[in-house]
């Protein structure tokens, strides 16, 4: 039987996270592979030789068994402020990291990326549900915001002496959604960390001290003095922790964006093809994809948290009530603006920001910025992502860049030898690559000798 069709009962376990790594493998292997020596040589391949290494790799997750490596490029000439920094991208698509260089080098000599921070406040709420007289409630909470700050004093310490802390607690009556429903909501700076840890710590100890404070309640009915907390944790959408880039040049200057277009026409293109992000959600949500090619790339090498980013940036796209473009443009007296503005929660220190070695050589690479430049490089990134992206969409296609490197992947799959791929790239020039195409081309090559390839003439 394929072992991929064992009954449930054969590939289930109980125990497996104790099992050394080995046995881990082990038990894979021997349950979902059909050559399970293989498979074992080739998970444990992918092991760092240097066992403390591995060990800080493991150390990050749960059950591993080997790791998963993803590419990791740089794109350099990116001048933000008038300082020049080189970025480092992981990312598995192709062209992202070629477009994100281009577009860097083209807007360096028309003055670079313009950014700044505009807000740095993070959010995090207790959910609560208390039955009783909501004006006594509103009437006791200056008292228990005061105790809430205090009492916590002790966890918020080191913050504070860096310049952060708790911003502020509010009291949010939600009991129209639901009988009894309200939320303690916290504002806070985390400084150059994340803090998704602080914040919840400390929204975990206002629970607690929420319920102790209500229980001593003097002379309120008993029902008044119970609070039942749903849930306490931070929000990953951070409107006002929020930045900001942009490019502008005169149009005339746009003159040279490509061999074939002037200035102006591709200034009216990419305005339109912005405007059509922001009227359409089908073309928003790819739009913005585009820009997480460029945000996303960079979070990730810095080791910062991506789907905290993403689902941010997303909610954000929404905020006006229908999904739509995060970068927007405009041409005004003879000048092309484009511009982006991004919610974004980053740390430069703690979390895998400092535990991952490659995490730890991005921020290197990048002068080990503090949490309000990396959100402006990475900001600056993702419009020069969106402006790569959009400038090949409304010119020569996206796909004459594209095909160049899918057809280097489709002949390296197909163990084309150095010779063959440049045989390739030079037939493929002007025709449709796809794998049936390639095999043919490879199938034709490989079987005919060059003076008998007429069928590739
Ligand atoms: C592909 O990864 C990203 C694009 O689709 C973005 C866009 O359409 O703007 C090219």
């Amino acid at each position: 039987m394929d072992s991929n069709h064992l009954p449930p009962e054969m590939k289930s376990i109980s125990g497996f996270s104790k099992l050394s790594k080995r046995g881990k493998i082990k038990w894979i292997v021997e349950n979902f592979f059909k050559d399970p020596e293989n498979v074992m040589r080739e998970l444990m391949s992918y092991w760092v030789q240097n066992e403390e290494q591995q060990k800080v790799l493991d150390g990050f997750s749960e059950n591993t068994i080997s790791n998963f490596v993803l590419p990791y490029g740089v794109a350099p000439n990116f001048l933000i402020n008038n300082q020049m920094y080189c970025i480092p991208m992981v990312i598995e698509e192709s062209s992202v990291v070629a477009a994100a260089s281009h577009a860097a080098k083209f807007w360096m000599t028309r003055g670079g990326f313009r950014t700044e921070v505009i807000s740095m406040i993070k959010e995090g709420q207790v959910h609560f549900i208390w039955h009783g007289d909501p004006s006594f409630l509103h009437e006791v909470f200056p008292k228990l915001r005061k105790e809430l700050i205090e009492k916590t004093g002790y966890l918020t310490e080191n913050m504070r002496q860096r310049g952060g802390g708790i911003l502020e607690v509010s009291l949010e009556d939600l009991t129209d959604k639901e009988p009894g429903y309200y939320q303690l909501r916290g504002k806070f700076d985390t400084r150059d960390s994340m803090g998704a840890n602080f914040i919840n710590t400390l929204l975990e100890e206002f629970s607690q001290h929420l319920k102790l404070f209500m229980s001593q309640q003097q002379e309120v009915p008993e029902a008044w003095k119970d609070v039942e907390v749903i849930m306490a944790i931070l929000s990953n959408y951070t409107p006002e922790c929020l930045v900001r880039a942009s490019v502008s040049c005169p149009v005339q200057e746009l003159d040279q964006a490509l061999k074939d277009m002037d200035g102006e026409t591709f200034a009216r293109r990419f305005y339109l093809a912005i405007k059509m992000a922001h009227w359409d959600p089908f073309r928003a949500t790819t739009h913005n994809k585009g820009i997480f090619n460029g945000v996303d790339a960079v979070v990730l090498a810095t080791g910062n948290d991506f789907r905290a980013i993403e689902a941010c940036g997303h909610t954000y796209a929404s905020r006006h009530g229908n999904y739509a473009s995060l970068s927007d443009c405009r041409i005004e007296n003879g000048v092309f603006h484009f511009w982006l503005e991004l919610p974004m929660a980053v740390g430069t220190t703690g979390g895998l920001t400092s535990l991952h070695p490659m995490a730890k050589r991005s921020l290197e690479l990048l002068g080990n910025p503090d949490a309000e430049q990396l959100m402006q490089i990475i900001a600056a990134t993702g419009l020069a992502q969106n402006f790569g992206a959009v400038k090949s969409l409304v010119t020569t296609g996206i796909q004459k860049g594209h095909m160049k490197m899918h057809l280097v992947n489709i002949l390296t799959r197909m163990d084309a030898s150095e010779k063959e791929i440049k045989e390739a790239l030079v037939y493929f020039k002007d025709k449709v690559v796809s794998f049936q195409s390639v095999r043919e081309f490879l199938d034709v090559i490989r079987k005919n000798p060059p003076e008998n390839q007429q069928i590739l003439a």
